[in-house]
């Protein structure tokens, strides 16, 4: 079971929403910077170990530099998510660009800012060559297809459109050596929001055994293995978080095992994003109107625009009434945004307190995959970021958008 909290109460909240208008997304840095340190004391037994946090779950700089800050580096996927570790001061050998269908000048920056490249196919070993040069370090995403379960959101291995295969992995490590290649990485992702931690300690055997036979055979050493982001948080209330502990100790036990074939200086990398921030964050939204026809609807001024997980994958998020904590779950409805589409609902059929309009409602779990995913359909606008800081004051680290923002990119005084 997982208890649901809020950092803020409702006063806090009210007096909040007279700078700032629902809706909003609100961050707690005290929770993710306490989050932040346990991963890294949890893993400390491998001295090389990095968090490279995945800057697609929540791309604000203020979010990242708290990261740096704690010692974490940046996933990065696009031209944007590079640049947004660059304005913080991640650089270098901190940055994974894990990227697919990646355009040239994509790799042509992260090449520059000397972060370490992630192929996802081995004809982007010429690609990034041709068009950037080769780095002195390479890495390479697995996809084991069959030999291994996915999940719901990222599908089965064999369907994803990820990585190499395996016997495209060994072809591709011989030619980055017959080029000149020294130091090698290999990385995999086959899970999203995965709760199970047998299931990271299963990827981390594999991307061993891997490694060691990709050695034998080539005689290649590699300096790291990242076993990707993926550990799920527990957004429904009958669900545990991961215990990070156990997933350490069992990945500890592996390097242990194999250290005597593999280099003992290898490190373990990761990539999560929705573990490091997702429950840190919160949308809170006000109830405008109510209506009952054959459903009850309850109107929230959020939509899609700010939190599409619901509307995408039916993904539950826990929704509190503000001030109505301890009151009777009396009512069945539907919370729906604006959008013009009958998948905008953040929740259906939940039992709730009685709601009146001018509540205000808190979505958990929100600092993840939230704001990030937001879009502009219908000519919503995405809302503002706030941070909750330590001391209790907020700041706003990203206003909401405008009319004129939705319209920047129109030039009507060419009609
Ligand atoms: C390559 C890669 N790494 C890391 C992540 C982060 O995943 P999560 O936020 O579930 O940890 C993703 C998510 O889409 C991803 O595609």
């Amino acid at each position: 079971m997982t208890k649901k909290t809020l950092p803020f109460t409702k006063v806090q909240i009210e007096k909040i929403i007279r700078d700032y208008p629902t809706p909003f997304h609100i961050y707690d840095e005290k929770a993710i910077r306490k989050n932040a340190k346990h991963l890294l004391k949890t893993f400390s037994w491998n001295k090389g170990f990095r968090e490279f946090f995945a800057v697609k779950a929540c791309p604000n700089p203020y979010i990242l530099k708290i990261l740096k800050e704690e010692g974490f580096g940046a996933d990065c996927s696009s031209l944007p998510e590079l640049l947004l570790a660059e304005k913080v001061g991640i650089v270098g050998e901190k940055i994974m660009f894990s990227s697919n269908e990646t355009p040239a000048r994509e790799y042509q920056k992260a090449v520059e800012l000397g972060a370490i490249i992630n192929l996802d196919d081995i004809t982007h070993l010429q690609y990034l060559e041709k068009n950037a040069g080769l780095p002195g370090l390479i890495c390479f995403r697995y996809n084991p297809g069959p030999l291994r379960r996915g999940n719901t959101i990222i599908g089965k291995p064999e369907e994803a459109k990820y990585g190499l295969t395996k016997e495209q992995l060994f072809k591709g490590y011989q030619i980055a050596k017959e080029k000149g290649v020294k130091r090698f990485g290999i990385h995999t992702m086959v899970a999203s929001n995965e709760l199970n931690p047998a299931y990271f300690i299963e990827t981390a055997k594999m991307l061993l055994s891997l490694t060691n036979e990709i050695s034998k055979k080539l005689s290649i050493n590699f300096e790291f293995i990242n076993i990707g982001g993926g550990i799920g948080i527990p957004y429904k209330l009958d669900q545990k978080a991961v215990n990070l502990e156990t997933v350490s100790k069992g990945i500890k036990k592996l390097f242990q095992k194999s250290g005597k074939i593999n280099n003992p200086k290898l490190k373990l990398y990761m990539e999560n994003g929705r573990m490091i921030t997702g429950p840190y964050g919160y949308l809170v939204t006000t109830a405008l109107h109510k209506k009952e026809i054959y459903k009850n609807y309850i109107g929230v001024d959020a939509c899609m625009a700010n939190l599409m997980r619901p509307g995408m994958y039916g993904a539950y998020h826990h929704i509190t009434v503000l001030g109505k904590e301890k009151a009777q779950k009396s009512q069945t409805y539907d919370v729906v945004g604006s959008l013009c589409e009958n998948n905008d609902k953040f929740a259906i059929d939940r039992k709730l307190p009685k709601i009146e309009t001018g509540d205000i409602l808190v979505i958990h779990d929100t600092g993840a995959h939230g704001f990030a995913m937001g879009f502009n359909y219908n000519g919503k606008l995405r809302s503002a970021e706030l941070l909750l800081k330590p001391d209790g004051k907020v700041i706003k680290i990203r206003r909401a958008e405008t009319v004129e923002d939705y319209f920047s990119t129109l030039d009507f005084s060419k009609l």
